[in-house]
């Protein structure tokens, strides 16, 4: 790496990592990026009537800025009769009224944006809410202007290859008795699809966007990309317009693409000019995580970052260890899914739609906290950008009695009181139940005890914001002993070298890293190790059980910042 002429030049990522460049790259801001998903329904709920609100979350924006996320996501908090927990929208430019209003939302973004976050928002564009006024209108009369807004066929048409909530649906076609034909709806009945093809319905799409991102949003969490428009060439045509007036309107606005897919399909939405999502889901590298978390042994892993394909350099991988949804296994082989359910899922009641589990991690390892952080260090060491979904930098498990997926989301912990905090006391219904064990599960406890799950997480983001070699870099497999899983990221320069223990016990590792020179240095990132000299190439260290190591290769000579 050639040295920068002046220090002020340049951002130094951390006092001990040396200098990089990072200059302009920071307009790409999601490529180094950590976003943390909110479902404001079940985040704080400020006026006491038992449903989280977005007063509740303005008020936590300090915490969440302490944490060290640079991002909100939020889920949908559109009107809705919520039957699929807001997914399910019958007013795209207004707010639940149980959740607050726009003016709530206005004063979210610029208590965000004054402590260094940006919010991006759901943009549910595939379906609406049946009871949605565009629907409405649509079903009243063939003449209806809406009526060509959605999809219908007088007999049920030809069926998409699944339904995407089996066992709830048994067909993506419903016949609708006001409308006398059957409409298309991917997921629910109650959740009619959008035509897309139809001019004015992506010309209302466009307007949707511009209303948000003049709201002050600063991109969108695309849902359910797979199933906008049904043939590929269209898909590609409708997000690239959508990209462009995006762009158009605000430079750094971002399309983070919910596409379930492989990898080699996913790179296609990328656009071949970079010009379509900015960034998606990563779905094969998850799943193969999560195979190689319940064989404790890294192969999938490994497997699946081989085949992991070039992307545009300003498009990004979005990784995560659960979201909302089911943790699915979908893109796993039926014989590996097995394997995965045989270890985390053996209570059937913790499966769903036969592809997936109900289950946040803590719950799945048991509570061993070692295999949580080992989880987190290593999603945050992935090529990509982070995402948490609240509660996961406490630890938060699920409560099995609510139903389906939304067992995943119940109230934040806050604390040990009354309603976990959530909700003041004597506040007659949460939105939803609780999970039991918030008492000892919550964040007031976790400030207070410096070796706790929240202020490791903490110390983890802050590393992560220091290391853009890994939303940046190129990563390779480092070859290692056994049971470890070890890669490098490379970037102008820069090295940051992870290593992880699948395993139940100790492994003493070997990294080979030919490029180390005479006075290069190795500095521990998240340990309290003093930094070592590279003595030759062969970097041996023990790992403990479901231990993890960032190192970063200083190299012999390499500015550094007192
Ligand atoms: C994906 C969302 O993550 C999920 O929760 C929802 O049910 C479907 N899209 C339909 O909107």
């Amino acid at each position: 790496m050639s040295a920068p002429e002046t220090i002020a030049a340049v951002h130094c990522l951390a006092p001990e990592a040396g200098v990089v460049r990072i200059d302009e790259t920071s307009d790409l801001w999601w490529k180094n990026a950590v976003v943390y998903c909110v479902d404001v329904k079940t985040f704080l709920d400020f006026d006491g009537d038992g449903c989280g609100d977005l007063p509740g979350l303005t008020q936590r924006v300090d915490y969440l800025a302490g944490l060290g996320v640079t991002c909100l996501w939020l889920m949908p908090f559109h009107p809705s009769p919520r039957r699929d927990d807001g997914y399910d929208i019958t007013d795209y430019y207004g707010v639940d009224p149980d959740l607050g209003s726009l003016g709530d939302f206005a004063r979210l973004v610029r208590m965000a944006r004054d402590r260094g976050l940006r919010v991006i928002v759901d943009l549910v564009a595939n379906h609406t809410s049946d009871r949605h006024p565009w629907f409405q209108a649509a079903r009243m009369s063939r003449d209806s202007p809406f009526r060509d807004w959605y999809i219908w066929s007088d007999e049920p048409g030809e069926q998409p290859a699944e339904v995407v909530f089996p066992g709830e649906e048994e067909s993506a076609w419903t016949y609708d008795e006001e409308a006398g034909q059957h409409d298309l709806h991917h997921f629910r009945s109650a959740q009619p699809d959008l035509n897309l093809a139809n001019p004015d319905v992506r010309d209302e799409m466009v307007k949707v966007i511009g209303f948000w991102l003049a709201m002050g949003a600063s991109g969108f969490r695309v849902d359910a990309v797979p199933f906008l428009v049904q043939d590929r060439e269209h898909a590609y045509e409708l997000l690239r317009s959508l990209r462009a007036f995006m762009s158009r309107r605000f430079g750094e606005g971002v399309l983070l693409g919910e596409n379930n897919l492989p990898p080699e399909e996913q790179l296609e939405y990328f656009g071949p000019y970079g010009d379509m999502l900015n960034m998606q889901f990563n779905f094969v590298l998850n799943q193969a995580m999560h195979l190689a978390f319940a064989r404790c042994d890294p192969e999938p892993l490994e497997r699946a970052l081989e085949v992991l394909p070039d992307i545009p350099p300003d498009a990004a991988w979005a990784n995560w260890v659960r979201n909302h949804d089911e943790l699915s296994l979908d893109q796993l082989s039926e014989n590996e899914r097995d394997e995965v359910f045989s270890i985390f899922g053996k209570d059937p009641d913790t499966r769903i739609y036969g592809r997936g589990l109900r289950r946040r991690l803590p719950s799945m390892v048991d509570g061993d906290e070692r295999r949580v952080r080992l989880a987190y260090s290593l999603m945050f060491s992935l090529p990509g950008t982070p995402v948490l979904f609240y509660g996961e930098e406490i630890g938060m498990c699920e409560n099995l009695d609510v139903e389906g997926r939304l067992a995943v989301r119940p109230p934040m912990q806050w604390s040990a009181e009354q309603h976990a905090g959530f909700s003041p006391p004597g506040t007659r219904q949460l939105v939803r139940p609780l999970c039991p064990g918030y008492e000892k599960v919550n964040v007031a406890d976790q400030r207070r005890d410096q070796d706790s799950l929240l202020n490791w997480m903490e110390r983890l983001i802050r590393r992560r914001r220091e290391c853009p070699e890994i939303g940046w870099g190129r990563a390779t497999r480092v070859p290692c002993q056994r049971g470890v899983f070890a890669h490098r990221c490379d970037w102008r320069g820069a090295t940051l070298v992870a290593a992880h223990n699948l395993t139940d016990h100790p492994v003493c590792t070997t990294l080979c890293l030919d490029d180390l020179a005479e006075g290069d240095q190795l500095l521990d990132l998240l340990g309290d190790a003093d930094a070592k000299s590279a003595e030759s190439p062969e970097v041996q260290f023990e790992l403990p059980a479901y231990g993890h190591r960032w190192l970063r290769i200083r190299r012999a000579g390499q500015r550094v910042l007192p």
